[in-house]
Order: C-alpha cells, then structure tokens, then sequence
C-alpha cells in the first residue's frame, strides 16, 4: 500500500490557522516528560523523544527496558569514519522504533575545548571539522529512517559546572569558526529535524541571555542565515521566561507540563508582546518535524504507528562490537605484542580495578540500562583457546566511594525479608504505600503516588566479619538518618530541578561511620526519613546511596597480589581507567589523574612483566606518566556493551584497532593549553580564541604524550603522493611549491586531494589519512595547522590505495567580523597529508591571490 501523500507546508499553515491561540499554543510545550501534545483536528499524533548518544535510552515508563548500548561517542569518532556513523545512526533508528520514540536526542556537537570537560565522552572531538563530519554521518543514519535528530546543545555549551547559569564568552571569529561550525555543517549536510538549545548562553558583548532567549543566535543566526526549519527545542527544563524565549527563538518547551509558557503566553500574545505569527511560525516548526517522522495525518485521523523489526538481533550485536573495536586506539606496540598470537600464550593474568568492572558508558542522561553487557573477562574467556589459563585480579579498587551495600546484609525488621522496606507517607504521616527493594541503592522517581511527601526506610545490617565496616550514606534534598533510633545525619537541601541538573541526585554527597565489628556479629537498625522532592518538569524522586566498604586487603597488597601474577603469567594485559565517579554529566573533572592506585598498579606490573599490555577504559584524556615504558598501550574508550567481545576481537588480531586520537593526549598537567572548565564569576571565558584542541598544542610548540590523529595499526603505509585539483583540474604538483589561482574557495566545492599508499607492512589493514592545512601566518591570526580532510582506505599486505579526500572551501576562511561574511585571505597555503597532525609525509603549496579568490558579491 503506498503512503498517503504528506501535506505540505501551505497544507500544514491552512491547518493551523484553524486553531484558536489557546490550542496552538498547547502544542508548544511538552506534554509528558517526552512525548509532545498530539492535536487530532491538525492530524498530529504525538511525538516522543528521548536520550542518545550511547544508544536510545527509552521513555522510562518501564524501568526493566533495557537496550543497545553504543560506544560512547568518542570512540565513535576515533574510528573517523562516517560510513561507520552513518551505520551506527541507523541501529539508533530502528533502536527508537522498538521504543516508540520518534526523536532521539543527539547528535552531541559540542566541542572538547578542554579535557577536563564533564561530557567529554559524549563530544566526539576536539576539532569541529572532524565533529561536523561524523554527526552529520550519525544524523543522515537516523533520518534515512524517518527518525529525527536534535542536533545539540546549541552553542557553545562545551562545560558542566553550574551548566544553567554560566555564559560563554568569545569573540565572533571563535564562535563561528569553531564552535558554530560543526552546527552550520551538520545542518547544511545532513539537515537535522531538530535542535536544542542549550542551558547556558553566549555573552558576546551585546547580549547575555541564557541560549532559549538568544535572538541573535537562535533567529538571526540559526534560522536565518543556516536556514533550519525544524523545532528548536529547549533543553531540559531550561526555560525560566515566557516573553523573551518566545521571541527569542525556542519553540517548544521541555519537559512539559511546565508553567512558562501556556497561559502566560497566550495572554502574552493577547497583550500584543508576541506577535500571533510566531506563534503560527512555531507550530509549523513543530508540524514539519511530526511530518518527517510520520506522525501527521489528514485532520481527525490518526497515522499508522511506526513498526519496527523485533530485536535486538544478532547483527546489532556485530555491529556495536565493530564500532568498539575499530575505534580502539593502539597508541604504542612495541615489538608487535599486538595482537598476541595466541599459539604463544598459555597463560593471560586481566589485572585491574577496570578489568573487574569496566565502565562501559558515561553517566547522565545517555546512559542507557543495556540489554546484556560483555566484560572484558568475560570477551577473553570467550575468544581464548580453552586450554589457555585466565586470571583475574583487581589490583586495588579505582572508586573512592564504596559499593552499594548489598542486600544480603540486609533485613526489613517487619517482615524478615531481605533488603530496605520504604513506606510511603503522606504530609501527616498516613502510610499510603511502600515497597521492599533488595539493594543498598535507592533511588526513586515517581515510584509513589503524588499524595506520599515522605519515603521513610527501615532495615537492619548485619555485619559478621570482624574489623572495621565503613558506612557510607547520601542522600539528597530534606532527610534524617537514625542509626539504632540516635539521628546522625540530617540535611536540609531546598534545591529543586538544579539537584537534578547539576547531578546530585545521583551522586550525592556522602556521609561516613565507622562501625567496629568484634567476634560477635553486630546488628544495626537504621531509619533515614526523606522527604519528596519537588523538582518541577521532572519526577518528583528520593535518593538515598547506602554504600559499605567491609574489611578487606589495602590496595598495596592488592597491588603485590596483582603483580605477582603478572609475573607468573606470558601476558599481562592491565586495564585502567575512570569510572562513574570521574567522567559523567553534572560536573566537571579538576584533574587528569587516573583515580586512586592506578600508576603505582601500571608501574609494578610493567616491572614484573616486559610483555604487559595496558589498556585505558576512559572516554577521555587521562594522564599516563608510565606510558613510555608500556610496551604495547591500547585506548578501549568507554566501549558500550560490546567491551569484551571488542577487546578480544583486538589483542587476538580478529579486528585491526584502527582508530586515531580525536583528541591530544596530554604527557603533563601544565601543558594543558586550557586546564580548566569551570567558570569563573558566572563567564566560560574562550580566551585561547579559534586555538582550540591540536591547534593549541601547534601554536605552543608544546609536545602531547600523543598528538591529535594518532593511532597504529597491524601494518605499515608509504605516503607516495599527492594531486590536489579545483573543479578545474589539477592544481599543484606533489612536494614542490607551486602558484595556482585557486578556484572560488568560498562559493566553490572545495579542493579535491588524490593521495597514493602503499601497504608496506605484513597484513591487510585500514589507514586514516589525514589533511592538514596550514594557512599564511602574516594575514589575520589563524592557526598553524587546521584538520582540513581525512578518509578511510584499506588495502592487504603490499598493495596500493588511492584516498580521495575533500578539503572543504571553509578550511581557507575566516570570518570577517567587520563585513559579516566568510573570506579567503590570500596568501601561500600548505595543504600536508600524513598519519596524525605530527605525522606529515606529503605536502603541497598553494597561493591564493588577492585578485580572483575573493567570493563573488
Ligand atoms: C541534558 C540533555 C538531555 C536532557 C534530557 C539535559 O539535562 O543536557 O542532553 O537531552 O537533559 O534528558
């Protein structure tokens, strides 16, 4: 049967004529939490969004779905391949089809400005060329099956700390080369349905607005001269004004019900500060997005819902575990311990805090309760002959918090049942509900009825082993904690939404005890009292964390334990990394360090055996001062569900880790061109300008442990040469210097470069070549070297490839702040080609004239 025609936009601005004021402006603020109003007289069904970026998180109404978990982005765009993107965008589709959901919430294009950034891991790069080009990859994925994208978190939004107060602040050459410009080209390549407005603003020195009441950015800038005609839609509870977000630009409030627009805004119109027509701008905004997600029909009706193939399938799997194991990073291999030929192995010791608990994703609201998860113990078990012997030590504990205590220490004094009774109370104290949950964690959103103002908890520990017990307790908002019916904790926290959105609530400060435990075991009654917080646009919810380190060895002896088996084994393989408490949205990090014992772990094992290979779990940069003795050193990212599958794929040589760095690996702490995200008196000031990332490091001839676009593989390539052409013809020989009238950079299609490599090394692999220009020095500040291509090539052993690359006209401009426009300042230009941006092996020189370059008027 084919699908009814679509109506148009006339069609569409027909409808909404019909409706009154009150009815359109319904539709402009959230229904749910996720879902959008649906309007049966203009044909509009709802349409549900939700999370991304590590997979699709779901519209929690079920809090058993579970789902695909992805690869964080930043493994995504170590691999630099778009093909791989755009894959990965249409698992995402299909993913929210099974969940009912219409949008997801990514692509993230926000910027790695500096390492320390909270959502570090779920940025792709440092560099906005290579941001640009896979989210717009990952976007054209997902809309290829009529799942829409929300292209986020417009603009300049790239900190955590006091993320819904704090303004960006950097000049206009800075905004639109670096941190507009992956927007302007996932828009203009990809055409998102949607966009997110961030929480912060951009200060610019005339405006300093947060972003939903940006008009520059959001109306003159976004919607103008971008041209995008989709929805922009706030980020989460982040509008606190009717008049100015309605005419600056958003269109929809998230998550509704929320109070700042509705009536206010009807009665803002009535009053004549918002003129109808934007009202009717919104909708029409809003309609196109339900139309290209299929949730328009003719008036009255309804369209048929969007199926979805069942799942997960087992292709589904293959792929996550590709896109884990491609992206890995092998930054050092000496010797060729990578991959390990499992003929020579009989023994493997798994050494360290992440080999036993692998951060698979980062924490906020991408994380995503995954379908099943591999870890690494359990992907190497399976790939390993069966005959080869398998250990597994920790090495010392990574986590400055203790685990959740764990119900089998815990008992309702009521019932006898293992674990934490809840009962629910009303303001007067009534027992309305209440619940036994078998776990130290507890954590609950709307799980009572709106008249419980009180969740109050019993249990009893037990604690038999003798030593000392260190109870940890946190909780947020108004609480008491009682143990044995003495209160010892008490907090009084009024915050509302902010507990949510700076993630305290998930993270909340904890409180410590002491409990000395003899011979005898000891019995412990505690109570904590909460009471409901109220934190408007989201669930109402309750936490409290009850985490309990028992007795147990120090991390040294750990540690010893740990490098005695090294020692007794062929191979080492340590893996280190970050954890939940380190790499999450909410908060910034204030340092590099990999947490608690993890050098001094990586040292002894190096030491106690030569074939040791480490392996970094971290969605970001942290610093590894032993990286130099490490002979072989692979960076696994924050690999999604897949870990271990993806891991073994790697060391036993199934799949040739062929990522690059999207980022500089710094070798110290000071050298960190912009060591810190936080702001200062309310401003993010981007005093480094359009030096951002590699362009930082190049401009002060500073040395990274491992530069932006590095990365190994199983074999070798001779760069040969290099062509580069105009759209008309050749323009410059390889290796010489040569004088070209480059054609039109700014109106044209860019340069094209033809690369020749041959596969020098002993297997079949992939390479990603990279393209560098580096602009005239003595014109307008510019950076020593910008990213200005890259592709993927593969050939087997001794073969030769051809990379065909684009160098985007962009590359060569800059945005003249006088004019408004983009132009090509002339001068001699060096296009180089290589490795990573340390790595050139190829060049050619480029003069751009003054007279013909300039774009026509
Ligand atoms: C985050 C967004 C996310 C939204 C909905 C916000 O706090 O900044 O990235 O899409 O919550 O969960």
């Amino acid at each position: 049967m084919s699908r009814p025609a679509l109506p148009d936009d006339t069609e569409l601005a027909d409808r909404i004529r019909a409706l009154d004021l009150e009815s359109k402006v319904r539709l402009l603020t959230g229904a749910t939490m996720w879902s959008l109003p649906a309007e049966p007289r203009l044909g509009l069904s709802a349409v549900t969004m939700s999370d991304g970026p590590q997979g699709v998180r779901g519209t929690g109404g079920d809090p058993a779905a579970t789902g695909l978990l992805a690869p964080a982005p930043s493994a995504l765009a170590a691999a630099w391949d778009t093909e791989l993107a755009e894959r990965l965008g249409t698992l995402f589709a299909t993913e929210a089809r099974r969940k009912g959901v219409d949008v997801v919430l990514a692509p993230v294009v926000n910027l790695q400005r500096t390492p320390v950034a909270g959502r570090h891991f779920e940025y792709f790069s440092e560099d906005p060329l290579l941001t640009g080009t896979l989210a717009a990859a990952l976007v054209r994925g997902l809309q290829s099956r009529d799942v829409g994208a929300c292209l986020k978190h417009f603009v300049a939004n790239d900190s955590e700390t006091d993320r819904t107060l704090y303004r960006s602040q950097l000049d206009e050459r800075t905004l639109r080369e670096v941190y507009l410009a992956p927007f302007e080209q996932v828009l203009a390549e990809a055409e998102p349905w949607s966009v997110m407005a961030a929480y912060s603003g951009v200060d610019d020195g005339t405006a300093s607005a947060p972003m939903t009441e940006n008009a520059r950015l959001l109306r003159e800038v976004l919607k103008g001269e971008l041209g995008f005609a989709g929805p922009v839609v706030s980020d989460w509870a982040a509008t606190r004004s009717t008049v100015a977000s309605a005419v600056g630009g958003l269109d929809l409030v998230m998550p509704g019900p929320d109070p700042q627009w509705g009536v206010p805004l009807v009665e803002a119109v009535r009053a004549g500060e918002v003129d109808e027509r934007l009202i009717d701008d919104k909708v029409l905004r809003l309609l196109r997005l339900a139309r290209n997600t299929g949730r328009i029909a003719e008036p009255g009706q309804s369209p048929p819902p969007p199926t979805a193939p069942a799942g997960p399938a087992e292709e589904e799997f293959r792929l996550l575990r590709e896109v884990a194991a491609r992206g890995m990073v092998l930054l050092r291999n000496q010797s060729d311990l990578v991959p390990l030929a499992p003929e020579a192995v009989r023994s493997v010791a798994l050494i360290g805090p992440n080999a036993v608990t692998p951060y698979l994703q980062g924490g906020g609201s991408a994380y995503v309760p995954a379908v099943r998860t591999v870890s690494f113990e359990e992907g190497l078990r399976a790939a390993l002959p069966e005959d080869v012997h398998l250990s597994v030590h920790r090495g010392g504990d990574s986590r400055l918090r203790p685990p959740y205590l764990s119900a089998a220490l815990l008992t309702d004094p009521e019932t006898g049942t293992a674990g934490v009774r809840a009962d629910h109370l009303t303001a007067d104290g009534g027992r309305v509900g209440g619940e036994i949950r078998p776990c130290g964690n507890w954590s609950g959103y709307g799980d009572f009825g709106p008249e419980t103002h009180r969740v109050v908890l019993h249990t009893v520990l037990t604690l038999t082993e003798p030593g000392t017990h260190r109870l940890e307790i946190g909780c947020v908002g108004r609480y008491q904690v009682s143990i044995d019916d003495e209160e010892v904790l008490s907090g009084d926290d009024d915050r509302g939404v902010e507990l949510i959105l700076d993630s305290t609530h998930s993270n909340p400060p904890l409180r410590g005890i002491d409990l000395e435990v003899g011979p005898q075991p000891r019995r412990i009654t505690l109570a904590i009292d909460l009471t409901v917080v109220e934190p408007g646009g989201y669930d109402r919810f309750v936490t409290a964390q009850l985490r309990h380190a028992p007795p147990g060895p120090t991390p040294y002896e750990e540690i010893a334990e740990a490098a005695a088996a090294a020692q007794a084994a062929d191979v080492a393989v340590v893996v280190v990394g970050t954890n939940e408490e380190v790499e999450s949205e909410g908060w910034d990090r204030t340092a590099l360090d990999l947490p608690a014992h993890q050098n001094e772990l990586v040292r002894k094992v190096l030491a106690a055996n030569p074939r040791t290979i480490v392996v970094v779990n971290a969605g970001a940069p942290v610093l590894l001062p032993w990286a130099d003795e490490a002979p072989a050193l692979l960076w696994a990212w924050l690999p999604g569900q897949e870990a271990g599958h993806a891991l073994a794929d790697v060391l036993l040589g199934r799949i040739e880790p062929s990522g690059r760095l999207p980022w500089t690996l710094p070798a110290r702490a000071e050298d960190v061109p912009v060591p810190d995200a936080r702001p200062r008196d309310g401003i993010v000031h981007y005093g480094e300008g359009i030096h951002v990332g590699h362009r930082a490091w190049d401009k002060g001839g500073l040395v990274p442990a491992f530069p932006f676009g590095h990365g190994l593989g199983w074999t070798r390539w001779s760069y040969e040469s290099l062509t580069v052409s105009g759209p008309y013809g050749p323009l410059a020989v390889p290796q010489s210097s040569v004088s070209a009238n480059l054609p039109d950079p700014a109106g044209g299609d860019g340069l094209k470069l033809t690369v020749d490599l041959t596969n020098t090394g002993p297997r079949a692999g992939r390479e990603v070549v990279q393209a560098y220009l580096e602009p005239p020095q003595d014109g307008p500040d510019r950076p020593v070297r910008l990213l200005a291509g890259f592709t993927v090539i593969r050939a087997t052993a001794g073969d030769r490839a051809t990379a065909d690359l684009h160098v985007p006209a962009r590359a060569f401009q800059v945005w003249d702040t006088d004019t408004g426009r983009w132009r090509t300042p002339p001068g001699r230009y060096r296009l180089r080609v290589g490795r990573s941006s340390r790595d050139l092996r190829l060049m050619a020189e480029l003069v751009v004239d003054d007279g013909g370059l300039h774009a026509a008027a």
